[in-house]
């Protein structure tokens, strides 16, 4: 096995124990705070998960020279509103999945009324972490850190890409829309967690940058999702897989074929640690991130 990929694995579970305190840390506490809400609420962090869009942009926060104390509340807002959109997309009236990162889903374990409101307050959760005038002394830099995270999340983003998922279900889909698809559902987060270090940071020359980094990386972490979906392992990966081939959902493995989906994220990979290569030495924790993203076997 690649050493980097080694220190990358060690990097990625020191940074997950780690960071899971931090999320735990910010749960509500409150006297009138539903007990059965908030069981439901640790359970979800609790289980775990790679944490890789907080740690994508903490690295690039430290690219930066971002503020770890600020970089740290956006880095849990975006992993509550991802937990979030997890949470639904289990609900039996989305994917209808009782697996998740190894554990039950929250509805299996709790039930779907508390998994819809779980959900719901992880969201509203996010977006006051971020508002707090701790995440940046600077009040314009939050009000733009929140228009991105609600675009991102949004209509216009991951809410409006799962929805042409539902719909795309049964039915043929041409290459374009399967792309469109995938960077609404799974890339506008990823995009969130680039450019929220460059609002942070106040540089909008580097935003750009960071943008167009985030759309080469997102699509290849959907194909590599999907591409577990067909060879991975149940234990490994920690949720059910063939679902998406059961559920007659088109992927771009299920267009392209496999050799060729693998051959598509490796350029996509190659794209994006070229776009970042020059920041130099300091990237280079992104760029073994970036090769994780389609070497990983969960
Ligand atoms: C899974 O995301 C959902 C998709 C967007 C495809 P991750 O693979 O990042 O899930 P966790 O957080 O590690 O469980
Ligand atoms: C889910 O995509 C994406 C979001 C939750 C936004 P999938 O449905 O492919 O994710 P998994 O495979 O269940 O993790
Ligand atoms: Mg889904
Ligand atoms: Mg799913
Ligand atoms: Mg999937």
């Amino acid at each position: 096995m690649n050493s980097d990929f080694i220190n990358l694995e060690t990097i990625l579970s020191i940074f997950s124990t780690d960071f899971e305190k931090k999320l735990m840390s910010f749960l509500p506490k409150t006297l009138f705070f539903s007990n059965k809400l908030n069981k439901a609420m640790q359970y979800v962090v609790k289980v775990g998960g790679k944490r890789l869009r907080p740690l994508i942009l903490n690295e690039i926060s430290s690219i930066l020279g971002v503020k770890k104390e600020n970089s740290d509340r956006v880095a849990v807002g975006i992993e509550f509103i991802h937990c979030y959109s997890l949470v639904h997309d289990d609900l039996p009236a989305m994917d209808d999945d009782d697996l998740r990162r190894g554990h039950p889903t929250c509805h299996v374990k709790f039930d779907e009324a508390t998994a819809i409101l779980v959900g719901d307050a992880f969201q509203s959760l996010a977006f006051e972490i971020i508002s707090h005038k701790k995440t940046h002394n600077n009040s314009e830099v939050r009000c733009n850190l929140i228009t991105e995270l609600a675009k991102s999340s949004g209509a216009e983003g991951m809410v409006g890409g799962q929805m042409l998922d539902l719909e795309a279900e049964r039915k043929t889909l041409s290459l374009e829309k399967i792309f469109e698809l995938q960077r609404l559902k799974t890339g506008e987060l990823f995009r969130f967690s680039c450019i929220a270090p460059c609002l942070l940071a106040e540089k909008y020359d580097e935003l750009e940058i960071f943008e167009n980094f985030s759309s080469k990386l997102g699509l290849a972490f959907q194909i590599k999702d999907d591409l577990l979906d067909v060879e991975g392992n149940i234990i490994d990966v920690g949720k059910k897989t063939g679902k998406d081939h059961k559920q007659g959902k088109e992927t771009l493995v299920s267009l392209l074929g496999i050799e060729n989906a693998k051959k598509k994220s490796q350029d996509l990979i190659e794209e994006s640690i070229q776009i970042i290569e020059p920041f130099g030495e300091k990237a280079q924790n992104l760029i073994d991130l970036a090769n994780f993203i389609i070497s990983r076997n969960k």
